[in-house]
């Protein structure tokens, strides 16, 4: 079967006064019907950008340089603007970073949500007020009737989270982005909201692109995660396997950097620095922090290799010693 979000080679670039940054460096992607798939890596390592080209709403002076976004067998970056639109409206919806900053602080947020339910399905304002107060429930908001009246100043950060989360549901949308949907919350509301997203899958049919640098979120919610370092895809498999059996040196420092309950709770980061992204080299972008670095990595980019159906890792070192092993 297709998958429902499939992106091929993609390459997004920032102009900048310095020279080009290459934030997304050939990723290829493909998203399930009804998955939950984690993205994952450090600070600057591409994961909104790469959710952003697929809403295309890179700006200049970023463009998509190549590759294809094919969201239900359609190319999103050959589509006319207002089709685009419809898609973001209507079948992909995104969870931004910052959910206050998105919402409109002049609207009560019940209205903002209302005015989704008018504009993609037609609602009478009755029914879409109706429909409002009814996912403002689903999304664990207590007293629905009176949050709907508030606007986003006087929400706190977990609500406003919600009603972004409202927001994006409010379409019944095939593919919801969520970026660091729990960042800056305090614990217990992260959790609820974690929660929340475990639900939705289930509950409504809907893919999720579940956004965090943090693996132990991923853990809990998702079926597979990507690894990006440094605008390069790095591993993917699913979550059982890349926690047990981690085969990219990166992600085997980042499956080590998780604060575990069974060991001293220290954080290990990922040692060294992520590579600047400007005049990038032509190699493996892990190649300077490598501890198996061999001469090759800093020359030729490395191709992704299957370990199994749904693992796949871009790693010259496993590929030497996957061609060195016996075969059984
Ligand atoms: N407007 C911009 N101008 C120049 N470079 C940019 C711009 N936006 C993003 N970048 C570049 O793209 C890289 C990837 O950024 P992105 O926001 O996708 O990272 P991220 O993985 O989402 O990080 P975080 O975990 O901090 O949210 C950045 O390191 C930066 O070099
Ligand atoms: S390709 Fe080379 S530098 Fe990159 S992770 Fe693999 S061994 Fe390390
Ligand atoms: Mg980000």
């Amino acid at each position: 079967m297709t998958p429902l979000l499939e992106i091929r080679g993609l390459d997004v670039e920032f102009a900048t006064d310095e020279g080009v940054v290459s934030a997304v460096d050939g990723i290829d992607l493909g998203v399930g019907r009804g998955e939950v798939l984690g993205l994952v890596g450090e600070s600057g390592s591409g994961k909104s950008v790469t959710a952003l080209a697929v809403f295309r709403l890179i700006r200049p002076p970023g463009r998509i340089v190549r590759g294809t976004i094919r969201f239900e067998g359609r190319d999103l970056l050959l589509l006319p603007e207002d089709e685009m639109r419809r898609v973001r409206g209507a079948q992909i919806s995104m969870v931004f970073q910052s959910p206050r900053t998105a919402l409109n602080p002049l609207l009560p947020v019940g209205r903002q949500i209302a005015r989704l339910y008018a504009l993609h399905q037609g609602c009478a304002p009755a029914e879409a007020h109706r429909r409002t107060l009814e996912m403002l429930g689903l999304v664990g908001i207590p007293e629905p009737e009176r949050r709907a009246r508030q606007y986003a100043h006087q929400l706190s950060g977990g609500t406003c989270q919600r009603v972004m989360i409202a927001m994006a549901l409010a379409t019944s949308p095939r593919l919801l982005i969520a970026d660091e949907p729990t960042t800056g919350l305090d614990v217990s509301i992260a959790a609820q909201i974690l929660d929340l997203l475990r639900d939705l899958g289930p509950r409504t049919g809907a893919s999720i692109v579940l956004i965090t640098h943090d693996l132990a979120v991923v853990a809990g919610l998702c079926d597979r995660v990507a690894v990006m370092h440094a605008g390069q895809l790095v591993e993917c498999a699913d979550v059982r396997t890349l926690f047990r059996e981690p085969a990219h040196p990166y992600t085997r420092a980042l499956v080590r950097s998780i604060p575990r309950v069974d060991r001293e709770a220290t954080m290990e980061p990922v040692p060294g620095a992520v590579p600047s992204l400007l005049a990038a080299p032509p190699g493996c972008r892990y190649a300077e922090r490598c501890p198996e670095v061999l001469d090759t990595c800093r020359r030729t980019r490395p191709a992704p290799i299957a370990l199994g159906p749904r693992h796949e890792v871009a790693c010259h070192a496993v590929e030497a010693a996957r061609a060195a092993a016996p075969r059984r």
